[in-house]
């Protein structure tokens, strides 16, 4: 597999293509086909991102890793311009995590003919829980996936794009897409990263105080606690876990929820049910909107 310590920044479709061909001839598999792997982030990276590389690197012969922050989802500008941008320090995590080709295209390259006036719907799911409070988000999320997806595919490869498992819902809707558009690209999920107190890493962390910090851990401490009674067959109070967000000092619950991992719909958890549920959280704490969640079933 080919690895090396900087990978190759390049910043226009062509280059990009021209890099991952290159690259995908070199590789040597016998009988088998090559395989492309797609690490699309927006930057501002940690070691959720280096999950997502490193299962990508220990998956794929040529590993491509994007990195553009996109002004369609983003409904509110001051989130957009205070999104951190640290292109070196992503460069070289993306290097130590084995990438070969980091795509950093600019917007007039991604958005070529100004704002897209032809974009993918979410349909109902991009509605709820996310999509309610970030209206047009996951519109914006599928349109630029998707442009991605027909940027860095490859023409003779197998070829994977991988997610991290905090964003659940827009894994969801990722599969989703691929599945109604027929994009043929398969969709990884990789497991959420927590820090060791629990936190889940978000790019949006480093926003957080060191009290915003603690009063936001009581987050991962409920989903924690909704799965071990729903393991243990124990029925579960959503009601008292929201009054627990709720209480934090500093914390604005918004939601939690117990909902089916591919509609989104809530559900009415049974704690004997063999349907898999997720718990669902979303909450501001300080100026930081932070979200995270939990299988009720199966690994965490
Ligand atoms: O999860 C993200 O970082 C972004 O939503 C994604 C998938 C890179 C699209 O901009």
């Amino acid at each position: 597999m080919p690895t090396q310590a900087t990978p190759l920044l390049v910043s226009t479709a062509g280059e990009l293509r021209e890099a991952t061909s290159a690259l995908l001839e070199d590789v040597g598999t016998g009988d088998r086909r090559a395989s492309l792997g797609l690490v699309p982030t927006m930057g501002g990276l940690h070691a959720g991102h280096a999950a997502l590389a490193g299962t990508a690197r220990r998956t794929d012969d040529v590993v491509v890793a994007s990195i553009f922050v996109n002004p369609l989802q983003f409904g509110d500008r001051a989130d957009l311009e205070r999104y951190p941008r640290t292109l070196d320090a992503d460069l070289r995590l993306l290097g130590e995590s084995g990438v070969d080709v980091v795509f950093a295209p600019t917007l007039e390259e991604m958005y070529p003919g100004g704002e897209p006036l032809v974009r993918v719907s979410a349909g109902t799911v991009g509605e709820v829980l996310e999509g309610a409070a970030r209206p047009g988000h996951f519109d914006g999320m599928l349109t630029v996936v998707a442009k991605l997806l027909n940027l860095a595919r490859p023409t003779t490869a197998d070829y994977r794009a991988y997610f991290g498992q905090k964003d659940a819902q827009q894994l969801a809707l990722i599969r989703r897409m691929v599945l109604d558009l027929n994009i043929p690209a398969g969709i990884e999920g990789v497991p959420i990263v927590r820090d060791t107190d629990g936190l889940a890493l978000s790019s949006r962390n480093r926003f957080l105080s060191v009290a915003e910090r603690r009063a936001a851990l009581v987050l991962p401490r409920v989903l924690q606690e909704l799965r071990e009674r729903s393991l243990d067959g124990l029925p579960l109070d959503l009601a008292a876990g929201r009054a627990r967000i709720g209480a934090a000092d500093g914390v604005e619950l918004d939601y939690l929820d117990v909902v089916d991992p591919l509609s989104f719909d809530a559900v009415v958890h049974a704690a004997d049910a063999t349907a898999p549920a997720l718990a669902v959280a979303a909450a501001r704490v300080g100026a930081v909107r932070l979200i995270d969640n939990i299988a009720l079933s199966g690994p965490a």
